[in-house]
């Protein structure tokens, strides 16, 4: 393979999660070699150095969206993205690193889906990528695999479903069971919080009442379904005291339940997605069938039309910590597989081109959060919770060069004719966003610039992830010696003392 160029960006602003700086960045081997002021005039070589002028505009880490299920397989069909174009979109979009989802049938072995889904993605993708394991069921298999996929695997993180009941759902034993794991081998637990029994007695109730439109969705799953979920995963995980990812929180009374959880001091990290910050549920009461399906994904949308403010001022504020897109997309024709049931639609939304652009217009534009907290929660965060961090999410000497050069001041408008991803609609259709990425490098090279791509499939390379990421083990290890200690002394005191369950 031939040696890439070596890059200068010149004349930008640096933007890192701690602060901005005016700043050349000088990229060599696809890392960041040189990072100050004018590195021309201290005698960096002009010898094969390709120079990219960002005067006047920003220089970010590129994106991560923490949640995406390309060419998934779901509800009998398989989302049209595929680890080619999806990641493609997100290039064009500023984004540089997704982290999907390897989900078994029950029943299944997780170490086979770990290896399905890097055959599906390796040839494919076009960024960089890593995969986030579903834990379907419970056995001792299981329990073996989630360590096997931690130690060899590059896995430290595990999405439990409390929904879907019948094919992915687990109870509240499996959860106990798989947060004790997880924390065991270092990785840190996902859930997808809706409470999976109620969803399906509330569409039984929907479908008798001869609601069988895509509004039968959001009214058999209002936001207590969620809330309630949310507290009860965040309760088992506080319980074992394993760290606890919420992802796709979609409601102002789940994203409550997680603010007040941090403020307690327990260890858990919530993840809005770009379409539960862009727009609102009101569209399942659209007119048009079509419009209205197209918007169906899980947890809902939410129709109260406060709701994506809401979740971007906790966003802002670090209720809330990182942001993903959950993106997983259908056409229409394939959303009509529910045309007369609406629990047969299958269930995504798209967003992976336009997360960075919907946050920065909604949460940056509108005064809510800086040019840094957007960083934070485009990509140091999660950087940090998935242990990637300081190869991505930061602009630093020795982190890949995964880059955008974006301007804050242009405009783009979200259409399906103009996008990059595979799907026939745009759920931010007709959305005028500030923000827009110039040029997006990936690992050193220019992939994506004035609007012409320059990737290959496969250019992209799954990134390994080791167990006990410090930003979020450094607190669990600390309780469980402070624990360990106080058992001690009340062991010493009295060695009749009987101390069954750990309560934090
Ligand atoms: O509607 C959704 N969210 N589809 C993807 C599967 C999931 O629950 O994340
Ligand atoms: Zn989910
Ligand atoms: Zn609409
Ligand atoms: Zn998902």
């Amino acid at each position: 393979m031939a040696a890439l160029p070596r890059l200068l960006i010149r004349g930008g602003r640096v933007v890192n999660e701690d602060r901005s700086q005016l700043a050349d960045v000088l990229v060599e081997d696809g890392v960041v070699r040189a990072l100050g002021p004018d590195l021309l005039a201290s005698g960096t070589s002009t010898e094969g150095l390709r120079i990219l002028d960002a005067t006047g505009k920003l220089v970010l880490p590129g994106g991560i969206d923490t949640h995406t299920h390309l060419q998934f397989p779901f509800m009998g069909t398989q989302s049209i993205d595929d680890f080619y174009l999806g990641t493609k979109a997100a290039l064009a979009g500023g984004t540089t690193m997704i982290i999907d989802f390897a989900i078994p049938q029950k029943g299944c072995s997780l170490i086979e889906a770990f290896d399905k889904w890097r055959s599906w993605a390796d040839p494919k993708v076009c960024c960089d990528y890593a995969l986030h394991v579903a834990v379907t069921w419970w056995s001792d298999q299981v329990k073996e695999e989630m360590k096997i996929l931690t130690q060899n695997k590059g896995i430290n993180s595990f999405k439990m479903f409390m929904a879907y009941k019948d094919l992915y759902m687990v109870r509240d034993e499996e959860l106990y069971a798989a947060f004790s794991q997880c924390k065991e081998i270092g990785a840190i637990a996902q859930v997808h919080a809706e409470n999976g029994d109620l969803i399906a007695e509330g569409a039984k109730k929907m479908l008798a009442l001869g609601i069988t439109g895509p509004e039968g969705h959001e009214l058999c799953r209002p936001e207590a379904v969620e809330a309630e979920a949310t507290l009860r995963a965040i309760t088992i995980a506080n319980a074992v005291n394993c760290p606890l990812y919420v992802v796709h929180v979609m409601s102002k009374s789940s994203a409550k339940i997680i603010a007040d959880a941090r403020r307690e001091g327990k260890v858990v990290f919530g993840e809005p997605i770009a379409a539960g910050l862009g727009t609102d549920g009101t569209h399942y009461w659209n007119k048009e069938w079509h419009h209205a399906a197209h918007h169906v994904m899980g947890p809902p949308l939410r129709p109260d039309p406060s709701t994506p403010d809401f979740l971007m001022n906790l966003l802002a504020n670090d209720d809330l910590t990182t942001t993903g897109t959950d993106h997983c997309t259908f056409n229409t024709c394939q959303k009509a597989l529910g045309k007369d049931d609406f629990t047969k639609i299958p269930n995504g939304v798209n967003g992976v081109e336009d997360r960075m652009s919907i946050i920065w217009e909604k949460g940056v534009h509108s005064g809510k959060m800086d040019e840094n907290r957007f960083v934070a929660v485009t990509s140091s965060n999660a950087a940090k919770i998935f242990n990637l961090y300081p190869r991505k999410g930061i602009i630093a000497i020795g982190s890949d060069a995964d880059i955008v050069i974006w301007d804050p001041k242009a405009t783009r408008t979200i259409s399906a004719k103009t996008h990059h991803q595979a799907v026939n609609f745009n759920i931010f259709e007709g959305m005028v966003c500030h923000g827009v990425p110039l040029v997006t490098i990936s690992r050193g090279k220019v992939v994506y610039e004035a609007g012409n791509f320059n990737v290959s499939a496969g250019d992209g390379k799954y990134i390994h992830r080791k167990p006990f990421a410090e930003y979020v083990y450094k607190r669990i290890k600390q309780r469980d010696q402070i624990f360990f200690h106080m058992l001690l002394e009340k062991k010493r005191e009295n060695p009749s003392t009987k101390l069954y369950i750990y309560i934090y």
